[in-house]
């Protein structure tokens, strides 16, 4: 019987995970279905073990069910205990659930492979401490940059974000107000303000000469955040198309052991093109 796999979130309707997960499918010449599941508030545990009899082998999880997959999840990956969020879900043995999070390796692998932006010894500036947040902090601290200052709105959000993950000196939080004259290599943007087509209100004059802006959020068009990346003079402005394709890539390899190709699903995908 052909394997299974879903993404369930609510709303799910506008994912773009099966056309990424049927395209790699395609690629690698795995025989594995990819669908979408409306996650139901107060029944996700139930849908996931309903999908896992039915044939169901991993499911990625979207919001607002990120939390709720780490704690039902059996066994859960660093990272995942890092961001207290799954993302990724994958029936073991037995009936055994492993969560895992591939948010954030998607992340530091869209900078370094996709665009060859190396993290090591870079001062980073983070703007939020939400979910997006959270999900990435921990694998952009493996590859060591030389500071890490998470800047939310909520200054006690961030604050206690690094208080949890207890990394020794990179790390840091703050608020907006205490970003002052500092420069910053990479400023992220993780917060959800782009929804509203806004952007955090941060001081101007934080990128480093040649500094890079990079929007965990995607859209058809420029996001606000990577226009403002541009205003502020950086050397390169790009959103998380890319982060999505490798977030994706990652967890097709959790699931299948084979690692599929990621450019020319970004470039299909950044093209508009029917995958
Ligand atoms: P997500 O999972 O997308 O991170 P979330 O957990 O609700 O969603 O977190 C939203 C993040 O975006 C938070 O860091 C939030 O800041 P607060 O903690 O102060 O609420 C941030 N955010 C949302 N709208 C924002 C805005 N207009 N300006 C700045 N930050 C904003």
């Amino acid at each position: 019987m052909t394997d299974r796999y879903a993404v369930i979130g609510n709303p799910v309707g506008h994912s773009q995970s099966p056309r990424i997960h049927a395209a790699f499918a395609r690629q690698t010449g795995q025989d594995l279905e990819y669908g979408r599941l409306l996650g139901e508030p107060g029944r996700f545990a139930e849908q996931i073990r309903e999908f896992l009899a039915a044939s169901g082998k991993g499911l990625n999880v979207t919001l607002p069910f990120k939390g709720e997959a780490w704690r039902l999840a059996d066994e859960s990956s660093p990272r995942a205990e890092a961001a207290q969020a799954v993302n990724t879900l994958i029936a073991l043995e037995g009936g055994r659930l492993r969560g895992d999070n591939t948010d954030g390796i998607g992340l530091v692998r869209d900078l370094e492979q996709n665009w060859g932006y190396e993290l090591r010894g870079k001062r980073l500036l983070l703007l939020g401490a939400g979910g997006a947040a959270q999900g990435v902090v921990w694998p952009m601290l493996e590859r060591r940059p030389e500071r890490l200052l998470i800047a939310n709105r909520t200054p006690d959000k961030a604050r206690e974000l690094v208080r949890r993950l207890a990394s020794p000196g990179a790390l840091a939080g703050c608020g907006f107000d205490d970003l002052v004259g500092e420069p910053f290599d990479l400023i992220l943007n993780a917060t959800s303000a782009g929804i509203g087509d806004r952007v955090p209100q941060i001081p101007d004059g934080l990128l480093a000469t040649g500094g890079w802006c990079y929007d965990l959020m995607y859209g058809d068009l420029p996001t606000a955040f990577v226009r403002w990346g541009l205003e502020q003079g950086a050397a390169r402005a790009v959103d998380g198309l890319g982060m999505l394709v490798e977030q994706a890539a990652e967890s097709f390899f959790l699931w299948r052991g084979v690692r599929p190709r990621t450019a020319e699903v970004i470039a299909e995908l950044r093209a508009g093109t029917s995958l």
